[in-house]
């Protein structure tokens, strides 16, 4: 049989087709805009997302035998607010992860309702790019669009709602909208009340690997699919990456380089850091995990080399790079584009290149820009670490992790063994085994992965760059302290 996977991110839809053995057999992608109305501000058009699919699905599709089609399994951005009005149109563009509008809103939540009642009822606290601070600021600003609000669900349930006609979501993705109690699996009646929204408005919930339905028959005809094809809940991105790294079941982790720059830790049991720096969500397996984000990862490199420096030529760029410059850079890079979530939970925060003399070249810039996304993710993992959670080595994914140098980088930066897959597609691979596991062509989630997932290549750090970069960490954590009074005056 065949599973079709969907990789809903913030630049682009990838659309895969893998075989029962986990071949892939063809990689679709679709880009489509990104808008930013407002600095800080960060919104899409779910209809863009439907058109691309859609679209995306037919090409992808075209030239197999699409009776073997079993099933569809989406992974998606987090948080991104999509509300529908009674007749199930958009009501306004997403309100996406990276937006950092509710400043307001969210320290409201962290302080007025208060962090304890938060993480109590949630297991998290409030950051601005969260579902549930969003909610609030339609209600403040929008009121008369909130007022009209029927349903609220992520940007996969939507793709999964247009393709199933179901008003679905899926435990972990709901985990991220600080309106799921995520330890009993249920949505939170004191959130909903605090956010002035009925549970009626709240999409049905379902593990990642259940069936929510099958295929429309207007979508089955359009599609040319057939029309038993089983729709799986499907999964936030992290967790469907997560699946199609294998980072399943107890202490294994998964660090993506996409957009945002995450690091993901699966657990069997529930628990939460006492501090609440990272998510305490659930998992695409049925159990759970934590997970530190960072709002700027690739996006940095980007950034960088797109609108500053000007150049497409990533890898030439790269090359300017020698061996000899990893650890000794005197430049340093805040990568905080977007302000920032993990650990620092300040949406003023902003980048910052510190430490140019007359002599600094492009090259160190470039590397700088680099190591400055490294150590955000190095600030997550020392939480972790502050946990008691022993982390020896990871998977990495995402579209920074094709870049042989930032991996080096970041397994020196993290004195981590890097563990490189042989399929790159995190989210859209994870999305397809959650359609196959939907399908009953595996057990369980964790049987799929340990099945179908390979390690590729692995990268080992090396004791005397590790150490001239642990130099490098003890400075480059005391950069954001000391700027942190002066962005909120920017
Ligand atoms: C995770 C997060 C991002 C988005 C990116 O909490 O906000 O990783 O899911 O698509």
């Amino acid at each position: 049989m065949y599973y079709i996977g969907i990789d809903l991110g913030t630049s682009a839809v990838k659309l895969l087709l893998m075989d029962s053995a986990g071949a892939i057999l063809n990689i679709v992608t679709r880009e489509y805009p990104l808008l930013f109305p407002h600095s800080g501000w960060s919104e899409q058009n779910p209809e863009d997302w439907i058109e691309q699919t859609v679209s995306g699905i037919s090409e992808l599709t075209d030239g197999f035998d699409k009776s073997k089609i079993a099933g569809i399994g989406a992974g998606g951005q987090m948080h991104g607010l999509v509300a529908l009005d009674k007749d199930d149109n958009v009501l306004r563009p997403a309100i996406l992860w990276n937006d950092g509008r509710t400043a307001k809103e969210t320290e409201w939540l962290n302080s007025v309702v208060g962090r304890e009642k938060l993480s109590a009822y949630t297991a998290n606290i409030a950051f601005a790019g969260f579902t549930a601070p969003k909610l609030l600021w339609m209600k403040n600003n929008e009121p008369e669009l909130f007022d009209k609000i029927d349903k609220i669900m992520l940007p996969k349930d939507y793709i999964n709602y247009k393709l199933s006609g179901v008003h679905c979501t899926d435990y972990s993705d709901a985990s991220g909208m600080l309106l799921l109690d995520v330890k009993n699996k249920c949505w939170s009646k004191e959130m909903l009340d605090i956010c002035g929204i009925r549970e009626e408005q709240m999409p049905h919930l379902f593990e990642s690997y259940q069936a929510v339905g099958t295929i429309t028959a207007e979508m089955s005809s359009l599609l040319g699919l057939p029309e038993n094809t089983v729709i799986a809940a499907g999964a936030g991105d992290n967790a469907a990456a997560a699946v199609g790294t294998a980072t399943v079941g107890d202490g294994h982790c998964n660090i993506s380089l996409g957009t945002s720059g995450t690091i993901f830790i699966s657990s069997e049991k529930f628990g939460v850091d006492k501090n609440n720096a990272l998510h305490s969500f659930a998992h695409a397996d049925g159990k759970y995990h934590l997970m530190g984000c960072m709002l700027s990862a690739a996006s940095c490199n980007k950034w960088w080399q797109n609108e500053i420096i000007g150049t497409k030529d990533y890898k030439g760029e790269e090359g300017k790079i020698t061996a000899d410059m990893l650890g000794n850079n005197h430049v340093y890079y805040l990568p905080y584009l977007m302000g920032e979530r993990s650990p620092h939970n300040d949406s003023f925060a902003r980048a910052a290149f510190v430490g140019m003399t007359m002599d600094t070249s492009r090259a160190d810039m470039t590397l700088a820009m680099l190591e400055g996304v490294a150590f955000g993710i190095r600030d997550s993992l020392e939480v972790a670490r502050s946990l008691g959670i022993d982390v020896r080595r990871s998977n990495i994914c995402g579209g920074g992790a094709k870049s042989p140098l930032w991996k080096k980088i970041l397994a020196n930066i993290l004195n981590l063994e890097l563990d490189s897959i042989e399929t790159e597609e995190g989210p859209g691979y994870g999305g397809a085994i959650l359609a196959a596991v939907a399908c009953g062509e595996f057990a369980s989630v964790g049987d799929a992965a340990s099945r179908l997932v390979k390690v590729k290549s692995t990268v080992t750090p090396e004791p005397e760059i590790v150490a001239a970069y642990e130099q490098r960490y003890q400075v480059f954590r005391t950069i954001y302290p000391a700027l942190k009074p002066i962005f909120p005056k920017m």
